[in-house]
């Protein structure tokens, strides 16, 4: 039985789906249950929904032999696994917004309020700009609105929520989609297994 641990959420339904799609469908599956492992009776396929940051965890760790995570959680934990494939699915980018009429005071640190902390040092850091970190897990928006950062750096997706609050993208810092990672033992041990899930999954994502 191969072990796959799916992000809560919208993005691990539509990845559900994708693996359904090509033969690892579940019967036990439900899109309203409250159940977080589902088993296939064939005995092949066992998933676990967990927090979208926490797949890399359980597939580092090995409690799961494969998962699916955004490339901005391996950016930001850099977690010791492989990364097979790129989904194509959950595009957004990892930017820099700030209000529209934002200017940098280069005197000053740059205040920066974020969830991804390391991301936003490792990009300023290279900049050779001195930041001050602010650690938020939501609603990143609200930082420059309210005065406490002067600018952020967040996931834009479709932009509506940095337009709806009157920020802007300033820097793009990098492409993020889903991606599917492999427990490194697992990857040695379960080759076979997990080539053939990354070869059916190729086939769909080329599509
Ligand atoms: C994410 C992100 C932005 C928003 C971007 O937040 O942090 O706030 O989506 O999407 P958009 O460009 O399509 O508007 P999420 O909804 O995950 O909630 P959060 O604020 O709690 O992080």
């Amino acid at each position: 039985m191969i072990n796959i641990a799916l992000p809560k959420g919208r993005l691990g339904e539509k990845v559900y789906k994708m693996l359904a799609s090509v033969g690892y469908g579940c019967d036990e599956y439900s899109e309203d249950s409250r159940k977080l492992v589902f088993k296939d009776s064939k005995g092949e396929v066992s998933y676990f929904w967990v927090k979208p940051a926490d797949v890399s965890v359980y597939v580092e760790l090995g409690a799961a032999d494969i998962g699916v995570v955004g490339k901005d959680i391996l950016n930001e934990y850099d977690p010791d696994v492989y990364e097979l494939l790129d989904l194509g699915l959950g595009k957004c980018k990892m930017c820099v917004a700030a209000k529209d009429d934002w200017q940098d005071d280069m005197s000053v640190p740059l205040r920066v309020a974020t969830k991804f902390t390391h991301t936003a040092e490792k990009y300023f850091a290279q900049k050779g700009r001195e930041i001050e970190t602010i650690k938020l897990n939501g609603s990143i928006e609200l930082g420059p609105v309210l005065g406490i950062s002067d600018v952020i750096v967040d996931i834009v997706e479709t932009g509506s929520t940095l337009k709806e609050n009157n920020l802007r993208v300033f820097e793009c810092i990098s492409e993020i989609s889903a991606r599917l990672i492999a427990n490194k033992s697992a990857y040695k041990f379960r080759n076979a297994e997990i080539k053939k899930v990354v070869e059916k999954l190729s086939e769909v994502t080329k599509r």
